[in-house]
């Protein structure tokens, strides 16, 4: 028997119940983080917890337990029995249930906070040979920023590109290359590393962060610049990052063959150093 969190208590997961008034159903109106288990530690919870209670704050939800995210996490790993095998827990907190009104419930409701976590086979193929990647215009809201659970445009964009033999949807806006469906994105081009910087229009991944930092420390010129789809023929290399995917390359993007069409040396020097880390962390 599964067992999740829900509003402050471990249960079994099938005896949750939440409200068909909850604002998360209604409205997405909600936040969640995503952190991963490596069979004996949560790789920086510490950027995640930062980045949900951020998330929380511009929403404008008042949820009180944001720091103990990290222990509800390793309660369900324990409880779950998942600590020797790799594994993913995600946390939901919505604004809470209340009739349904534009404007936030008053008297203020108590957030509904919901968490579990899964047993998942990471992806180590696709990190060898890599991957190819379609181009969509960004349809998303002003506001990619926040991690909220209102992710229509993103699963949409990606169930396309699955649709068409393609393993992530790049986005750009007004001819600039943001962010994938559920991943940040680098390039290199002539041994720079170039990403989208910070702003409204990407999440600030925790592994886009790390991955700066360990590209910093391996000597590798780094440009926080957002790169116009019209120069995507100057690309050698690319490649994405998220918590669950880590560093994976990127051999084609909208059509087009990068490089030689083999995950580049750059790429390499840093998934490699990302290895290294997590190993290292394993002890
Ligand atoms: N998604 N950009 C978007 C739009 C994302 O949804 C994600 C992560 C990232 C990468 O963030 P991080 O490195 O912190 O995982 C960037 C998670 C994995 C998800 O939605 O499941």
């Amino acid at each position: 028997m599964e067992t999740a969190y829900f509003n402050g208590k471990f249960l079994p997961k099938d005896e949750i119940k939440i409200s068909p008034d909850d604002r998360g159903f209604l409205f997405a109106d909600g936040v969640y983080e995503v952190i991963r288990w490596y069979e004996g530690f949560f790789y920086d919870t510490n950027s995640h917890v930062t980045r949900l209670k951020r998330s929380l704050r511009e929403l404008r939800i008042n949820w009180p337990d944001a720091d103990s995210f990290p222990t509800i996490a390793t309660e369900l790993i324990k409880v779950n029995k998942l600590e020797n095998q790799p594994a993913m827990v995600y946390l939901q907190v919505t604004r809470g249930a209340a009739r349904r009104t534009h404007y936030f419930p008053t008297p203020e409701v108590s957030p509904t906070s919901y968490a579990y976590a899964w047993s998942f086979e990471p992806e180590s193929q696709l990190k060898e040979t890599g991957i190819k990647v379609m181009l969509k215009e960004d349809i998303r809201w002003s506001r990619c920023d926040i991690k909220s659970v209102a992710l229509l445009p993103n699963t949409m964009s990606f169930q396309e590109a699955r649709e068409n033999g393609l393993n992530e949807c790049i986005f750009v806006r007004n001819g600039i290359i943001t962010e994938g469906s559920h991943s940040n994105i680098f390039f290199v081009i002539d041994g720079t590393l170039f990403t989208h910087p910070e702003s409204n229009d990407v999440l600030s991944g925790v592994t886009r962060k790390n991955i700066l930092r360990i590209a910093q420390e391996s000597g590798i010129k780094i440009r926080e610049e957002a790169l116009q789809e019209n120069r995507i023929r100057f690309i050698q290399e690319a490649f994405i990052t998220n918590t669950s995917l880590e560093v994976t390359p990127v051999i084609e993007l909208g059509g087009n063959t990068l490089g030689d069409g083999i995950p580049g040396k750059v790429t390499r020097i840093i998934r490699d150093k990302f290895a290294i880390e997590i190993k290292a962390l394993k002890g």
